[in-house]
């Protein structure tokens, strides 16, 4: 849809969208990170303004993408600052959007100095849990705050990719939840998205493969139906 034949039904509202993944330094050069290329939580700010809302983007590291016009723009490196900044911009908001890819676990040092090369072979990183970012919105979440989270999912051996997404929806507590598949050039990197959205009701719909635009309508149809109803 053109912009100027979009709905302006999110007038009034507050909306507050993660992107990008996170980065978790191991000393002044390195981190470790993941391939989150932000395009499609910043497709999500981008429609959330056309259609009329009032927009922080929370941004973690992306690939190189045109800012968003008329978005509050907040830069987070780590989850401890994408942590810090969800907390900030939550307040108030209506709608919560949790895009980014947070890093599961960090390294337990942050080196002060470049770790330099010996002849030996390195010790091993050790890692630690990060916060659970999501999670905690939704503990902290304020009366009629919409949340929406995001899973990227393979099947396995102890299910498929439905199955994996249904029991997150519920251990997450969200109101929605937003499923790629992942793996074989699916969702990261890419230009285009499918998948589903499970809704805290029990409803369940598939996202036809389209670009991410058309998903950022589709994930705020299904807000805007989930507030309405
Ligand atoms: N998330 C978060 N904080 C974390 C990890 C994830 O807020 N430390 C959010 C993501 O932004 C996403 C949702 O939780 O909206 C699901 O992320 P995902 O990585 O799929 O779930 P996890 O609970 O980390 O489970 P796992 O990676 O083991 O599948
Ligand atoms: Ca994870």
């Amino acid at each position: 849809r053109r912009p100027d034949a979009l709905p302006r039904d999110l007038e009034g509202r507050r909306v507050v969208v993660s992107a990008g993944g996170t980065r978790e330094p191991l000393d002044p050069v390195r981190y470790l990170g993941n391939r989150s290329s932000g395009k499609q939580g910043y497709a999500l700010a981008r429609t959330a303004v056309q259609r009329g809302a009032t927009v922080t983007l929370v941004s973690a590291a992306t690939v190189a993408l045109p800012e968003v016009a008329g978005a509050e723009l907040v830069r987070a490196g780590t989850a401890e600052e994408l942590r810090s900044a969800m907390h900030e911009a939550a307040k108030g908001a209506d709608i919560l959007v949790m895009a980014a890819a947070v890093a599961d676990f960090r390294p337990t040092e942050r080196a002060e100095y470049k770790i330099k090369k010996t002849d030996h072979d390195p010790r091993p990183i050790a890692l630690t849990r990060n916060p659970d970012i999501l999670a905690e919105l939704v503990e902290a979440r304020a009366e009629g705050q919409v949340i929406v989270g995001f899973a990227a999912e393979t099947g396995d051996d102890s299910g498929d990719v439905l199955e994996h997404a249904r029991a997150k929806l519920k251990r997450k507590g969200c109101d929605l939840l937003v499923v790629n598949a992942v793996g074989e050039g699916k969702a990261f990197e890419t230009e285009d998205n499918a998948g589903w959205l499970l809704s805290a009701d029990g409803s369940e719909r598939a996202v036809e493969l389209g670009s991410k635009s058309y998903m950022a309508s589709d994930i705020w149809d299904a807000v805007v139906a989930f507030i309405e109803a």
